[in-house]
């Protein structure tokens, strides 16, 4: 199978005129492509799926014209344009009509829906097409590196609003009372960046960047909700102008929140739309975790517009360079908009997911060959993003701030409307540096897995060599090498040193000054590997947490946890170890830390599980009591939000009574009287209420998640649904993922959740080996894989043993390598607990002061 086009014929323009009937949900489509015809061709071939082609025409310069005929390849997703006579080489139009249905897959131009205050439904016509999904809306050549010019025109009903990438240049009526609304000239640009949006939706007034104009859209009534996304958005427009170099290369940005949203945001040029979650929020009443989500969202997708959009790669191959620059780009932009937040500390939590996933052998490499463009669905994961996005700080960190961003200037004014190869991008970065890139780069991106460096005294310094981390034993752990830039710091008597080298090949020692205190290696935490420090070390550095920074004890608890799932440190040993940590004021460590215990929960028996939450209890009591329940005056942003996170931990994960005591008093004040609870606070609540409630609790949860009034709120409750544990309540939260009650966009997250839960696990595989059909059927492919994450939470022989026959006997494949991903997470679960399941029942069940 031929998976690329011929380029034998290339588009340069396209210009569309689509009608949208809302009602009928469907759509007409007449458009005019002007291509160059480069050999004698009777047959135009080009992308095209579930489409009616109506009327085909090919007309030369000259006047002539030759009619065709359309044959559509629905597997392949291509239409065959056949004409009468050959299209000689040279300049031709080609006219094609065509029809379709707005689908409600949430892909191609699909059918959003909404009801109002009133109570009445209402609909809108969104696109989404990264990667492969223009050729459901428009015949085209739906390849990135064929970028073409778009002229845009939308025919809508009066008192609708139309968008599309550019500035409305004119608006004439229509009769049947309607408009045609005409935007301005795309710059050339790839299909997969085009977007249509039709709805009774709202603008906030714009506000001037330099000169562009930012507005905010939402479904009537939202409009409220807009200001915190269009501050991130002044501020990462302004950012990355100065940062690349660059202007924006649109004439507006409009930031558009649609009900129904697969993604979680897609950076069409000018056009940018987001799940209703992703954008609109109420900075007064939001937890300091739903903000950061907005303004990473926002971030991402404006350092897009530059990065993806303006510059392009070439093929689908190349995705990972767009998705990880964009995701580097992010944090250094929020991490500019709000210093405090510290977002490159929290950046560790997503590198720790990501080295999750890369410590399996069915990971993959960063950049990994994609065939046929639908294959690249699978290619949005942790690796392109959060290993990509690291490996990036990495040789940011390597090169020096400047030195990297003038090679990425470079890179993009030599690409701009154009396409790119990750050659390019080192070629640009080398030239600007005088670095050579490639050698330290390719194993990080071209090779899977990443190292675990061992530390061991040696005399007064430390000897460092490094092997593959893996969480299995196998074959070729030990073949090749990175080139890891490694910065040592150690406390000595007279303060602190540091020493930067470059581990390679052979294992080296760092000489240090006096024998020292401690000794972090990975010392800031951009490294992309783990560290495994002998026990003499790693005693010491115990001993020390007070003196290294957050991120350097995140990976201290983040490695040693690896290190017990990977089979190399007993669990106990971990478990007592985490007793250092008990003064900890960091959230991140504490996520790591949490995360822990949660993945033990999952692999121990029922039996134990009363112990594990004694522990719980007291690893978290001296921080939780340290803050108590109520902000102080002049407290910090993640301060709130740790004591929110720290709460909920202790009432959920470690069943505390007195915790969920005192929430449901909390929370009952505060509906009753309106005695307002901290923003961080709230959230935990709602979880808490979830994880110790009952039937009455339910359907209030029920009723307030279909009648919120932010986006925040509809989630909290509506996932908090997941976390009730009467297996009645479990029953009904698993109807309400496949009865049409949630949308599409949140039930396969709803199916997660209850497939990680200890309390629900069970019922929530026994539904999904029934329902998995239906909900294939009904939920957007990208988030349908997301979905079968949850099996990995089915931790013990026999349950693995029913996941591995059921995907055997159903042939069911999740693209790339998902499914043996999430398998081979279940089997190192198992193996966890084959191994220290015993040892971990003798040391849950010593006695344990309660801790409150
Ligand atoms: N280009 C993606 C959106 C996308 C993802 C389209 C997968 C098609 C398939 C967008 O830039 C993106 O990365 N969105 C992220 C959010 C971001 C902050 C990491 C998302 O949707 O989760
Ligand atoms: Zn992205």
């Amino acid at each position: 199978m031929d998976y690329r086009l011929p380029n034998t014929v290339v588009p340069s323009r396209y210009a569309i005129r689509l009608e949208a009937d809302l009602e009928r949900t469907t759509f007409a489509g007449e458009q005019t492509v002007w291509v160059t015809v480069r050999e004698p061709v009777t047959e135009v071939l080009l992308n095209a799926v579930d489409l009616e082609i109506h009327g085909v025409a090919a007309e030369a310069n000259d006047g002539l014209t030759v009619e065709g005929t359309a044959h559509l390849d629905g597997a392949a997703e291509r239409v065959r344009l056949l004409f009468a006579s050959p299209l000689a080489p040279g300049e031709w139009r080609l006219r094609l009509r065509f029809t379709g249905v707005l689908n409600d897959r949430l892909h191609g131009f699909y059918r959003s829906t909404y009801t109002d205050a009133a109570g009445h439904s209402h609909v809108i016509a969104a696109t989404q097409f990264e990667s492969t999904d223009a050729r459901r809306a428009f015949p085209c050549w739906d390849e990135p590196a064929l970028k073409a010019v778009f002229s845009v025109t939308l025919v809508v009903p009066d008192g609708y609003a139309a968008v599309s990438n550019t500035q409305v240049v004119s608006e004439n009526p229509v009769e049947g009372g309607r408009r045609a609304v005409t935007f301005a000239d795309t710059i050339k640009m790839s299909t997969y960046l085009v977007a249509f949006v039709v709805g009774e939706l709202e603008a906030t007034e714009p506000v001037l960047v330099g000169k562009t104009p930012l507005r905010v859209w939402c479904v009537p009534g939202k409009r409220h909700l807009a200001g915190f996304a269009e501050e991130v958005g002044a501020f990462s427009l302004e950012f990355f102008e100065r940062y690349y170099g660059l202007p924006y290369p649109g004439d507006k940005l409009d930031l558009l929140a649609i009900p129904d949203f697969a993604a979680g945001a897609m950076e069409n040029l000018g056009a940018i739309t987001f799940r209703e979650t992703a954008l609109l929020v109420d900075a007064t009443a939001a937890s300091h975790a739903e903000l950061e989500r907005v303004a990473d969202v926002v971030a991402h997708e404006v350092a897009h517009m530059w990065f993806g959009d303006l510059v392009t790669m070439a093929w689908w191959n190349g995705i990972w360079l767009n998705e990880a620059f964009a995701t580097f780009m992010e944090l250094l932009a929020v991490d500019a908009f709000r210093p405090e937040w510290n977002r490159w500390v929290t950046f560790g939590v997503s590198r720790g997911a990501a080295m999750a996933v890369d410590g399996l052998w069915a990971t993959r490499p960063i950049e990994f060959e994609v065939m046929a463009a639908r294959d690249c669905e699978a290619m949005f994961d942790l690796l392109t993003y959060e290993k990509g996005a690291s490996v990036l700080r990495m040789l940011e960190q390597h090169l020096g701030a400047e030195g990297f961003r003038d090679g990425v200037r470079l890179y993009l004014d030599r690409h701009r409307f154009g396409n790119a190869e990750t050659t390019d991008l080192w070629k640009a970065l080398g030239d600007a540096s005088g670095e050579p890139i490639p050698e330290v780069m390719d194993r990080w991106i071209f090779h899977p897995g990443y190292p675990v460096v061992t530390a061991e005294p040696d005399g007064t310094g430390v000897r460092l060599s490094q092997r593959r981390f893996t969480y299995l034993e196998g074959e070729g752990a030990d073949d090749g090498r990175w080139r890891i830039p490694v910065l040592v710091r150690a406390g000595v008597k007279r303060g602190i040193v540091e020493k930067p080298i470059m581990l390679a090949d052979e294992p080296l020692t760092v000489t240090l000054p006096a024998s020292p205190d401690w000794v972090v290696v990975n010392a800031g935490g951009h490294g992309f590997y783990r560290v495994r420090y002998a026990p003499a070390l790693l005693k010491k550095l115990g001993a020390a947490l007070g003196r290294i920074g957050p991120i350097d004890r995140f990976n201290v608890a983040s490695d040693a946890f690896a290190l017990v799932q990977a089979g190399s440190l007993p669990a106990p040993d971990y478990l007592e170890f985490t007793a250092r940590f008990v003064n900890e004021t960091d959230r991140n460590v504490w996520a790591a830390l949490s995360g822990s215990f949660a993945y033990l929960n999952r692999v121990i028996g029922a039996a134990d599980r009363p112990g594990l939450e004694a522990l719980i209890r007291l690893r978290l009591a001296t921080a939780a009591d340290r803050l108590g329940w109520e902000p102080e005056e002049d407290e910090d942003e993640l301060t709130r939000q740790l004591r929110g996170d720290l709460l909920r931990t202790l009432g959920t994960l470690g069943n505390d009574p007195a915790v969920q005591e005192r929430a449901r008093e909390r929370f009952a004040r505060h509906q009753e009287s309106g005695i307002p609870v901290d923003p961080n606070v709230l959230p935990a609540l709602i979880a808490i209420l979830a994880a110790s409630g009952g039937e009455a609790e339910y359907e209030e949860f029920v009723g307030r998640f279909k009648s919120a009034r932010t986006p925040q709120e509809e989630q909290r409750y509506l996932f908090a649904l997941a976390g009730f544990r009467p297996p009645e309540l479990v029953q009904r939260t698993l109807e309400l993922t496949v009865n049409g009650q949630v949308r599409s966009q949140d039930a396969p997250f709803l199916v997660r959740a209850l497939l990680v839960g200890v309390h629900s696990r069970e019922p929530a595989w026994e539904f999904v080996k029934v329902h998995w059909e239906t909900m294939a059927r009904q939920y957007p492919g990208s988030a349908y894989r997301r979905l079968w994450e949850g099996i990995a939470a089915l931790v013990n022989p026999a349950w693995e043993r029913d996941v591995r026959e059921f995907f055997a006997s159903r042939g069911i494949t999740l693209g790339g390598k998902t499914l043996e991903q999430y398998l081979e997470q279940l089997r190192v679960a198992v193996r966890l607990q084959e191994r220290e399941a015993g040892p971990l029942t003798a040391y849950l069940a010593r006695p344990r002061r309660a801790a409150r």
